[in-house]
């Protein structure tokens, strides 16, 4: 098919998972989910994080996948054509991308940074972190305005270079070898955090069952976190799946493919703890100053940085903190595209309809810059850190959600986040659940489950879900997230 003149297509299911996979995998699994299973009871957080997933977080995916390739057209269109009053619920995903890529894509820019300053300190030492500290570089480059607006652009720049070349042609070429390389990586990295002396202090600190966390910390608030991760991490809420799901075949099996996605981006989750707690609790043990489990969102940035730096030091530590950085940038991208998707198909949805060239490439330039300038006031607030010359700067507490208690305003993150991750996304889920479970009913997506002529199996156990948990569970993330912002104390 010629992407220019059409919506396009995956050019297979593997093509297509893996994008879907890419979208879900990202800073989410890498950066917050280790550090929250770790300090929410470890493997008794699991088995909460595990029914999310299970009860609220697969019927969602297989709900959003149907809803997409039932219309085959993104989020807005996808809402207008079932249902037109709740046309506005497509706007707030839509919305919600720009918001979400804005920061994300600054962050993505981050890793892109780290990746390079320990390549640069392969061949030269200094020359990638100019002979700070993790602490002192972390708080002197979110100072900098003009490297991240920079490391933004590149970032954007290559995200908007995936899409323009279209869905099987650009999204699902690049995450069908971003993927496995991604594995591989990681597989690498956890190899050498495993052997590390002392690694088994950071894997007990993330695998060992601690259930008295639930009385410690509260059973509603670990459920809060479990929540509200599962959502981010399987990119539910804002129509990234409603888009995706458009772009696939109608002999494909969406509901194998809707287990697959969950599946998967929690193994990787648990990887990504395999690959980064046992090296922080190995250095922690051997008494490296500056590592300890209890960084929080401090975690990819600042302790991490200081595990490569100074754990393993020397050439092996910069060969690995350039692979660990660079894997997290690769997970950073294939997310981004999913999101710029969500953007850019309404517009080529809308020339579609109307019979013109679809326009893919003018309309990803053009959405891509806006979300560049959506992104221009995070590079430049030092994430709230107030922009001054002091030499040694807190590292903000309130950073890509993941601290407990958020200040709503604290910078421009933080304020993009709390609309979008906040109110829109868990808005926009309930009202979806309500729409296909109370309104339209939900044989619309057993319909479409079946339209290839594969029986849906699983179709009473969903359509439970659907109806019940998955709309009281995102009720759940949505006051757990208000809570988090505005400091309610409801938790
Ligand atoms: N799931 C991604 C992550 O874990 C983030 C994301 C959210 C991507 C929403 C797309 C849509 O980092």
């Amino acid at each position: 098919m010629n992407n220019e003149n059409s919506r396009g297509q995956w050019g297979s299911n593997f093509g297509f998972l893996m994008a879907a996979v890419g979208s879900a995998v990202g800073l989410g699994n890498i950066w917050g989910f280790p550090y929250k299973m770790g300090a929410n009871g470890g493997f008794a957080f699991l088995i909460v994080y595990l029914a999310m997933v299970t009860f609220v977080g697969f019927a969602t995916m297989l709900g959003e996948l149907a809803l997409g390739r039932k219309t085959g057209l993104g989020v807005i269109g996808t809402y207008k054509v079932l249902y037109k009053k709740f046309a506005w619920v497509g706007w707030l995903g839509f919305l919600s991308g720009f918001l979400i890529l804005g920061f994300y894509s600054v962050l993505g820019g981050y890793t892109l940074r780290y990746a390079l300053g320990f390549l640069m300190e392969i061949f030269s030492k200094g020359a990638g972190f100019g002979g700070m500290g993790s602490g002192e570089f972390f708080g002197s480059f979110i100072i900098n305005g003009g490297a991240n607006v920079m490391f933004h652009a590149i970032f954007m720049g290559l995200t908007i270079v995936i899409v323009m070349g279209g869905i099987s042609g650009g999204i699902e070429k690049f995450t069908k070898i971003a993927m496995p390389a991604l594995l591989v990586m990681l597989l690498i990295v956890i190899i050498r955090s495993l052997t590390l002396e002392g690694a088994s202090t950071g894997v007990a600190f993330m695998f060992a069952p601690n259930f008295a966390a639930f009385s410690e910390i509260g059973f509603m608030k670990v459920l809060k976190t479990a929540a509200g991760q599962m959502f981010f991490s399987l990119s539910l809420g804002m129509g990234c799946m409603i888009t995706y799901g458009s772009y696939l075949s109608k002999s494909e099996n969406l509901e194998k493919n809707a287990l697959i996605i969950p599946i998967a981006d929690t193994i990787f989750a648990l990887l990504a703890g395999l690959a980064v707690m046992p090296a922080v609790g190995a250095f922690m043990s051997q008494g490296v100053e500056g590592i300890s489990f209890g960084a929080g969102p401090g975690l990819l940035f600042v302790t991490l940085h200081q595990v490569f730096s100074v754990g393993m030091g020397g050439f092996i530590g910069n060969l690995f903190g350039f692979v660990f950085y660079f894997l997290v940038f690769i997970a950073a991208v294939t997310s981004s595209i999913s999101l710029l998707e969500v953007c850019t198909a309404f517009f080529i949805d809308r020339n579609v309809s109307k019979g013109v060239k679809a326009n893919r490439k003018m309309i990803t330039i053009i959405t891509g810059l806006v979300v560049f300038a959506v992104g221009v006031p995070v590079c430049l607030d030092g994430l709230g850190s107030g922009v001054a010359g002091g030499a040694t700067i807190d590292i903000p507490a309130v950073m890509f959600g993941m601290s407990e208690v958020r200040v709503a305003f604290d910078c421009w993150l933080d304020f993009y986040d709390m609309i979008a991750e906040g109110v829109f996304m868990p808005l926009g889920a309930i009202l979806m659940s309500v729409m296909i479970g109370w309104i339209l009913k939900t044989d619309i997506i057993k319909s479409e489950v079946e339209e290839g002529g594969i029986k849906m199996k699983a179709y009473a156990f969903w359509d439970i879900c659907f109806k019940f948990i998955v709309p009281i569970g995102i009720l759940f993330v949505l006051m757990g997230q208000l809570d988090d912002f505005f400091g309610l104390g409801i938790f």
